[in-house]
């Protein structure tokens, strides 16, 4: 039986990577993948046709299908609605919370072609390859109670910063798995210095870790690592993170690799169902000029056929594709030497496509 994905490609550069990246799963499919493709709306695109981020047809699709394919959401033309529940990025958390896609994988993967285009220095950057497991579905992006209200004649802004022990062992168990995967080290970031439910977050990964004896769990605060990650970056190998901490560290991860625009990420619920999206967003300072990196997204339909499809061979396929148009001098403007011209977005899909189709 076909599988389904559904492609949602959002606003400002959404449209313009999700088809280059749509190009390459057409690819697949000649190659034996069988699935269908459909579209659909979300965030401001769903606002403009529907008044709402995640309009329950979009909802109901995404469910019914294998995996989700996302472009990015918002942009400026919507950050004058007042209320959260009513923009784009909401679409966005909808479609996480409602699929309970809690375990988020950013790998940081530094291609060799592109240790130049790095704001570090090349020797503190090669061989880059971080896997950044981030939780998706709790902490204080979604905990209650929120809100902007009146009290002793000012206006205060809240948020809640929870975890329960269940949301941080079902992360654990992925962050553990995944380290024992590739090299053994698992980084459990938190501020268990201020902060009581990463206190807590600390306590279950010490209570998980005689269950995983082949992998070494250390522990460093937010604030650290952050600075460990521009001072030396190849000490991680696996890092386990809450919602908040996990997005700000995935943005600096990106950017040792290159460009946030190299980034992909998946998002898994317990029965694999995903869904594959570049850690970046809708650039609206680069929106409709053709010029975004699409390899973000392109590498997000590789990790979509690893973790959603069963089709490792093929998502291998797609990352050698990306690793020849790098050894072809290839590039978008952010990943551009100085001195060479960048290429489009179209023309990086295109080629990307073709050194696809040459294997
Ligand atoms: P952003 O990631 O959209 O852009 C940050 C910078 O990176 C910009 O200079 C942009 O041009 C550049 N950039 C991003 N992706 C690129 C690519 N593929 N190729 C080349 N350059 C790229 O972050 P922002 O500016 O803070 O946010 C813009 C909008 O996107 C906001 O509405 C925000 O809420 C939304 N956002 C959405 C997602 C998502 O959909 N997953 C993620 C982050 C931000
Ligand atoms: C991301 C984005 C989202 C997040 C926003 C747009 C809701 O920054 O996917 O990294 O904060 O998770
Ligand atoms: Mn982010």
């Amino acid at each position: 039986m076909s599988r389904k994905i559904l492609v949602l490609p959002g606003d400002g550069i959404g449209p313009e990577i999700t088809r280059e990246a749509v190009k390459i799963l057409n690819a697949c499919r000649e190659a034996g993948l069988d699935v269908d493709v459909e579209e659909g709306l979300v965030g401001g695109a769903g606002i403009d046709a529907h008044g709402v981020p995640l309009p329950d047809e979009t909802l109901a699709r995404a469910k019914a299908a294998d995996a989700v394919l996302l472009g990015a959401v918002g942009g400026p033309q919507w950050d004058k609605i007042e209320d959260l529940a009513k923009r784009p990025e909401k679409g966005l958390l909808g479609l996480r919370k409602n699929l309970n896609l809690f375990g988020n994988l950013r790998p940081a993967l530094l291609y060799p072609q592109l240790a130049s285009a790095s704001s570090l220095k090349p020797e503190i950057v090669a061989g880059l390859d971080i896997m950044i497991v981030r939780e998706l579905t709790g902490g204080i992006y979604f905990g209650q109670p929120r809100g902007i209200e009146e009290r002793d004649g000012e206006k205060v802004g809240f948020n809640t910063y929870i975890y329960a022990e269940h949301e941080i062992e079902r992360i654990g168990r992925v962050a553990f798995e995944m380290a024992r995967a590739r090299g053994g080290k698992l980084c459990s970031v938190d501020k268990a210095n201020v902060l009581e439910a990463t206190i807590l977050w600390r306590e279950v990964m010490e209570r998980l870790a005689p269950e995983y004896p082949d992998v070494e769990l250390s522990h460093m605060y937010v604030d650290n690592a952050a600075m460990q990650l521009v001072r030396a970056p190849k000490q991680f190998d696996v890092i386990v993170t809450g919602n908040m901490f996990g997005d700000i560290l995935s943005d600096a991860a990106a950017m040792l690799t290159g460009s946030i625009g190299m980034l992909p990420s998946a998002s898994l619920n317990e029965q694999r169902q995903g869904m594959y999206e570049p850690c970046h967003g809708s650039a609206p300072d680069i929106a409709g000029q053709g010029v975004a990196n699409p390899l973000a997204t392109i590498l997000s339909v590789a990790m979509m056929l690893r973790y959603s499809l069963e089709a490792p061979q093929l998502a291998e396929r797609i990352e050698r594709a990306v690793g020849s148009v790098l050894d072809q001098g290839l590039r978008t403007a952010d990943i551009a030497f100085e001195g060479t011209a960048p290429v489009s977005t179209q023309a990086m899909g295109d080629a990307v496509l073709a050194a696809f189709q040459a294997q």
